[in-house]
C-alpha cells in the first residue's frame, strides 16, 4: 500500500483526500497545516488513524511517504516541492507549479536531480469533454484561430478570506494565474506550442483590496501560425462556465462551454465514463478523482507522469509573459 501524506487541508484538500478514498492500494497516513484545527477536520472526515503535523519538513523526515499532496499558497509550492523531491518523495502538486521563471527552472532541476517524480493538478486535462474536443479538433486538421473566456465571480470577501490570496508576493498574480490557468491550459493544448504573448492585465472591480489583475487579454501567437485570444476576470456578476471556440483547419467550428459540446453551433455527444466525479464546486471540474488514478497508475508502472512539471510549465510562462508584455507595453516571445 502506499503511504500517502497532504500539506495544506484548506479548501481544495477535500477534493484530493476523497479522491484518495476512492482509490485501492493508498492509505492517508498524515496531514499538515500551521492551523492545527484544519488537520483535524481532514483527519476525522477522511483518514481516522493519521498522524497530525504542523510543520511539514518534520512530517516528511519522520513520516517519509511514498508521496506528498501539495495544496498550499502559491508562493510556498516551489520550496515545497523540491523539499519533497530532495528526499526523493513523489509530489502531486496544485497549480501553478510556482509563481516566477526562476522557480520554474528550480522545480524541473530539483526533480532531474531526484528519484521523486511531480506531477500537476491540471485535472481538466482529464475531462471527457476534454478529451472529445482534443480528438475532434485533430480530426478537424487541427486549430487555425481560438478563443477562449474566463468570466467569475470573486468579491472583496473572497480576496479577505485569506491571507495569501490577491497579492503579488504570495498568489503571485490574479485571475490569470489562479482562476484561469486551467482554461489557458486547456486552450493551448488544443492549439499548439506558443511563441509569444501580447497582453493588457487590470483591476477593474477590486482596488484598494488587492495588488494584482482582476482581468486580462492575451493574444497569444503560436508555432503553427494560429493566433488565440484568452480573456478573464474574477469581476464579473457570476461564475459562468467557461467558453472556447476553435476554428479548424477544415473550416469547421468546435465550441465548449463548460462540458457541452458544439460542432458548428449543433450538441456533440460523447461519452462520459461514470463513478468517476466528485461532488464540489462545479467551477473546480470533475476530474480530480481522474488524475490521481493516473498519478498512482503511473507510479506503479513507472511510466511518464499524466500532467508533467514541463508540459505544467507552459501554460505558467505563458501568463507571466503575458504579465511583462503589460506591464511594459511590448510583445513578449516565448523561449
Ligand atoms: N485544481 C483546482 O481546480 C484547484 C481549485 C482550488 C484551489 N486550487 C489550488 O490549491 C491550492 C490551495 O488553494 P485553496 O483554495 O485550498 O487555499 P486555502 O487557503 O483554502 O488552503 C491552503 C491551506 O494551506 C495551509 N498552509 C499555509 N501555509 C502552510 C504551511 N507552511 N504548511 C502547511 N500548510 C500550510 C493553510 O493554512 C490553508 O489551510 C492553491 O494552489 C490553489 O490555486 C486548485
Amino acid at each position: 500500500m502506499r503511504r500517502i501524506a497532504l500539506i495544506g487541508c484548506g479548501a481544495i484538500a477535500g477534493n484530493h483526500l476523497s479522491a484518495l478514498v476512492r482509490l485501492p492500494d493508498v492509505g492517508i497516513v498524515a496531514l499538515c497545516d500551521p492551523i492545527r484545527s484544519r488537520a483535524e477536520t481532514a483527519r476525522d472526515r477522511y483518514a481516522a488513524k493519521a498522524a497530525i503535523y504542523t510543520d511539514y519538513r518534520k512530517m516528511l523526515d519522520e513520516i517519509s511517504p511514498d508521496a506528498v499532496h501539495i495544496a498550499t499558497p502559491h508562493y510556498l509550492h516551489c520550496e515545497m516541492a523540491c523539499e519533497a523531491l530532495s528526499r526523493g518523495i513523489n509530489v502531486l502538486l496544485e497549480k501553478p507549479i510556482c509563481i516566477s521563471e526562476e522557480e520554474i527552472e528550480r522545480l524541473i532541476a530539483a526533480e532531474k536531480a531526484s528519484n521523486g517524480k511531480v506531477c500537476v493538478c491540471f485535472q481538466n486535462r482529464f475531462n471527457p469533454a476534454t478529451l472529445a474536443v482534443r480528438e475532434l479538433a485533430d480530426a478537424c486538421g487541427g486549430v487555425r484561430c481560438a478563443r477562449a473566456s474566463v468570466t467569475w465571480d470573486r468579491g472583496d470577501a473572497y480576496y479577505l478570506a485569506d491571507e495569501w490570496r490577491g497579492k503579488k508576493a504570495t498568489e503571485g498574480g490574479g485571475v490569470l494565474i489562479n482562476q484561469a490557468i486551467h482554461e489557458l491550459d486547456l486552450m493551448i493544448g488544443f492549439t499548439g506550442t506558443p511563441v509569444s504573448v501580447s497582453a493588457k492585465t487590470a483591476n477593474h472591480a477590486h482596488a484598494g483590496t488587492i495588488d494584482v489583475e482582476d482581468s486580462a487579454e492575451l493574444l497569444i501567437r503560436f508555432e503553427s501560425g494560429a493566433t488565440a485570444f484568452f480573456t478573464a476576470t474574477t469581476a464579473f456578476g457570476c461564475d459562468a462556465p467557461n467558453f472556447e471556440e476553435l476554428y479548424c483547419q477544415n473550416g469547421r467550428r468546435i465550441t465548449l462551454i463548460g462540458q457541452e459540446i458544439y460542432l458548428d453551433g449543433t450538441p456533440y455527444p460523447y461519452d462520459v465514463p461514470d463513478g468517476l466525479s466528485l461532488p464540489g464546486k462545479e467551477c473546480w471540474g470533475v476530474g480530480h478523482v481522474r488524475l490521481i488514478r493516473r498519478f498512482y497508475e503511473a507510479l506503479d508502472a513507472g511510466t511518464e507522469m499524466p500532467v508533467t512539471l514541463e508540459s505544467a510549465a507552459v501554460p505558467l510562462r505563458v501568463l507571466l509573459a503575458a504579465y511583462r508584455s503589460s506591464d511594459r507595453d511590448v510583445t513578449v516571445p516565448l523561449k
